[in-house]
Order: structure tokens, then sequence, then C-alpha cells
């Protein structure tokens, strides 16, 4: 064997097993980028060696380009092998990291809720539909015939003065918004016809000066049953049916003599403290008794008004703050914080629909 033969041969063995170490001492696939251009590039032992096939004769020229041959392919299977190592742990290393677990459970949107006063209206409205009730509703912006004439409310009383009532620019006294909800008793006995069971919620407003309970807007639910024979039994009847729902299934209800224009004989109910049941204490002001609504029977006036037949029909009606209803049932000590939207509050009323 000429030496330039065992001369190509030595080169290659080495570049095969510098190359092989190189690849083995790889701690990275960058490691492994900068490897293969040692091994495999232009300027590497391998590629010298093969430079240096020109050296011998032509006899032994076949057999040496078979092993350099040989020798690049095992260290291109070498780069390879540690290639797809570095690879799948590298997938393996980003499956960890990046794992999601679709079990954990997920972080909730925050979700409203009703509004007390909402939340509220429904009670009550839900006390009637459960007596055969329907549910009606007016306009917020109302006609003073609605609002007073119908009512037998009479021209000079207070009520009806722009310091108590907000005027429509322009409209004079004739158009405002409305003080109270029984305007509405009014547009449901036009519409209806006889017998009329009706409940009507809505807001209201008044020149007021707003305190812990009074609201230049609020709200007032009205109820309104006009039939054949219906007596001031009825009122208390239904009246204290809803009382003791709203406040409990044991308290007492009275009525006090009072006057609205639109009912006759007109009172104010009261239920029994709920807190000291009528010893007297901080809630009911130690009267022992918290005025919940005013009622009356139905002024005959507003069914001629409307054409109803007044010995044939009679009926009763009444009007509450919802508001109040609210804060008493709740133990609220200042009504405005139900118009001020502070979620402290209003969370605190969270619950079933
Ligand atoms: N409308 C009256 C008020 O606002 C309440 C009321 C309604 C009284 C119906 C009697 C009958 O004070």
């Amino acid at each position: 064997m000429s030496d330039a033969v065992s001369d190509v041969r030595g080169g290659l063995e080495e570049a095969r097993a510098e190359g092989l170490n190189k690849i083995e001492a790889a701690a990275d696939l960058a490691a492994l980028e900068e490897a293969q251009i040692r091994v495999l590039g232009r300027k590497a032992p391998l590629a010298r060696a093969r430079s240096s096939l020109k050296d011998v004769g032509a006899e032994d020229r076949k057999a040496l380009g078979m092993l350099a041959n040989e020798v690049q392919s095992s260290i291109q299977d070498a780069l390879d092998r540690k290639r797809e190592t570095f690879e799948a742990h590298e997938l393996e290393q980003r499956w960890a990291t990046e794992r999601v677990d679709v079990t954990l459970p997920g972080e909730a949107p925050p979700v409203g809720s009703i509004h007390p006063l909402t939340r509220t209206i429904w009670e009550i409205v839900d006390v009637f539909i459960g007596m055969g009730y329907r549910l009606y509703e007016g306009p917020e912006v109302e006609l003073s015939t609605y609002s007073f004439d119908a009512l037998r409310t009479p021209k000079e009383h207070p009520s009806r003065s722009p310091s108590d009532t907000f005027y429509i620019e322009g409209k004079g006294d004739a158009v405002g918004l409305r003080s109270h909800t029984s305007p509405v008793q009014i547009r449901t006995l036009e519409t209806e016809e006889p017998p009329v069971y009706g409940v009507m919620p809505g807001r209201c407003y008044r020149r007021d000066e707003q305190d812990a309970t009074h609201l230049a807007g609020f709200t007032q639910l009205e109820g309104l049953a006009v039939d054949e024979g219906i007596t001031m039994g009825d009122l208390k009847g239904s009246l204290l049916e809803f009382a003791r729902t709203m406040f409990g299934r044991d308290l007492d209800v009275r009525l006090r003599p009072h006057f609205f224009p639109f009912t006759e004989p007109s009172a104010e109910m009261d239920v029994q403290c709920f807190i000291c049941r009528g010893d007297g204490c901080r809630v009911c002001k130690q009267e022992g008794w918290i005025e919940i609504l005013g009622c009356g029977m139905v002024h005959p006036f507003l069914l001629e008004w409307v054409g109803w037949d007044t010995e044939k029909y009679t009926g009763f009606a009444f009007g509450m703050g919802v508001e109040r209803v609210a804060a008493l049932a709740h133990g609220v000590p200042d009504i405005r914080y139900f118009w001020e939207n502070d979620l402290r509050m209003l969370t605190q009323f969270r619950g079933p629909a």
C-alpha cells in the first residue's frame, strides 16, 4: 500500500472520528448546526481528505472514494439522529410548558343581577297576579287631565302647583311628569270593560327636596279593583294578604282614616312593626306600626268620568312607594341608595331571578 493511500485512508478515518466526537459533544440544536459546518463544511477534515484523493493512483481511488462516501454518510447519519433527539426533546418541552388543563374551572365573567327595585316590583306584582290581577302601565309624561282632573283633584290643590309637579315647557300646566301612578287607573278603566283587577308599577316625579325618604324620581305601584259588590272588606283582605306576604305571615295591619281626592273613604294602611311587633323601636319610630300605603274606595266621580255604571260597580284602589317597601323589607336606611348604582349596595341583592 502506497503512503499516499494510507495517508488518505488515515485522513478519512480521522475525519470520521473527529466528526462523530464533535457531533456527540453538541449539547443543543444550535451547537449541532455549528458542528455540522465544522465536520461537513468545505474546510472540514473530511473535505480535506477528499481533496487529497487526487494524489492516489486511479486503481486505489475508487475504493478510497467509496470509503470517503461511507465516512460522509456515517457522519450525516449521526447528525440526523442527534437532530431528531433534540427536536423530539424540544417538542416535549413545549408540550410541558404550553400545556392547557381544559378541566380547570374557567374564570366566570362578571354577571349583573336584577335591581332590588325591579325585584321588589316583581314580588309585589306576583302577590296580586296570584289574586287574579293583571299588569298595566301608563306614560310617565302625562296629561293633567289624567293626573288630576279625572282624579277629582281641585284646581287649587297644592299637588298641581309647579313647585310640586314638573311641567313640560310650552304646554302650560296641561302636560307634566306624573306625580303618582293613579292616572293609570283612569287609562285602564277607559280601555277595559268591567270588571278590572290591575296592578300598575312605574316611575313618578315630584319637585321634592331629596333626603333619606324622598326622591325627585321614584317608583310607585298602584292597584285597582272594580267589580260588582266590592267592599271595604275586600280592600282590607287583599291588602292584608299583600302585607303578610311582603313583611311576615303573622303580622297585623290597620287602616287609619286619611284623605285622597279620588277615594272615599280613604285610609292609610299600617303594618305591625316586623322588628318590635308593636312594642316600639327605632325602625317604627316608637310607633309599633309602619305606614306602607294609601288606599280607599274608588270615588264614583272616577267611574262616571269613564262612563261606568256607579250603581252597579264599586271598587278600591291603593298606591305605595316601591323604594319605601324595598327599604323596609331589606332594612335599607336611605332610599337614595337604590339610585346610586353602587355595586357594594346592589350586589347584596343578588339571588335567583
Ligand atoms: N296616589 C296616592 C299617592 O300618590 C296613593 C293612592 C293611590 C291613594 C290609590 C289611594 C288610592 O299618594
